[in-house]
């Protein structure tokens, strides 16, 4: 981590309190000034810091960007080196995964993102992924799993988002045809599987889980034939929990559970 993503991580992770200028240096090992220029460039890119005098800084409540500190933040501490990669748009979050994946990358590694640009759904559709929702694809390995038959990792999927949801905002959505999650008849996410095996000995090697989520989309923006189908977490602007809290809670309930 650079001095920008520590300080960045500091304040995702004291987000409800001051964190003091002075306290992040020494976290850091870096001199106060260092920790302001990280501070200046967070701004830039954003983030809305507060100061106060003695009492040092703290993340407001309307910084909703999504980063892998951010993530980090809300994940234990055990699974605090997981490999998370953050585009602000991408072709497809499972695309890339998917190359990591045959790369050997290991398992939880994932990569989220705020637009894609080409994402797909199941039976070639394409998934709309404007702003305001929330795209990530994550790496898991079979022995890693507490099952590996491609229904049963569906719905072990689809209960991660359902728990995650109902324990982030006490919204209760349900499991609709095994691979959409629904809240009041209408879709608020869409899971992709797809998998890779080794071909001469017929074993699995890995699964990439991709999970599509309206989080606070604008929903008059899509397009006609699924705009009446679908429903988002939250009005636009008017969410109450992060979308780095329940990438995090998902990927925990996900990549840390008991294998098989
Ligand atoms: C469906 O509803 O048919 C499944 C949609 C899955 C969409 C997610 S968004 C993140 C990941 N990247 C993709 O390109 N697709 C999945």
């Amino acid at each position: 981590m650079n001095t920008s993503e520590h300080v960045l991580f500091l304040l995702e992770s004291n987000k409800d309190s001051y964190i003091s200028g002075e306290e992040m240096a020494r976290q850091c090992g870096v001199s106060r000034n260092a920790v302001w220029k990280a501070i200046k460039d967070l701004r830039e890119k954003g983030y809305d810091i507060e100061a106060v005098s003695n009492k040092g800084y703290r993340l407001t409540g309307h910084t909703d960007i999504i980063s892998a500190e951010g993530i980090k933040a809300g994940l234990p501490e055990k699974l605090r080196k997981t490999d998370i990669f953050v585009y602000d748009s991408l072709g497809s979050t499972s695309d890339k995964a998917k190359e990591l994946a045959v790369k050997g990358a290991p398992h939880g590694t994932a990569v989220v993102a705020a637009t894609q640009t080409g994402g797909r759904g199941r039976k070639d559709h394409s998934f709309f992924s404007p702003a305001g929702g929330l795209y990530m694809s994550i790496v898991l390995k079979p022995d890693m799993l507490p099952c590996t038959d491609s229904k049963a990792v569906t719905s072990f999927t689809g209960r991660a988002v359902v728990d995650a949801i109902r324990e982030l905002t006490g919204v209760v959505p349900y499991i609709e045809g095994i691979n959409d999650v629904y809240v009041d008849g209408k879709k608020i996410c869409g899971i992709l599987l797809e998998s890779g095996s080794e071909y001469d000995s017929n074993t699995l090697q890995w699964i990439v889980a991709g999970i599509g989520i309206n989080f606070d989309s604008d929903l008059s923006k899509f397009p006609e034939d699924i705009k009446n189908r679908v429903i988002g977490l939250f009005a636009p602007g008017k969410a109450t929990i992060t979308k780095n809290a329940l990438i995090a809670r998902i990927l925990e309930q996900m990549i840390d559970c008991q294998p098989n």
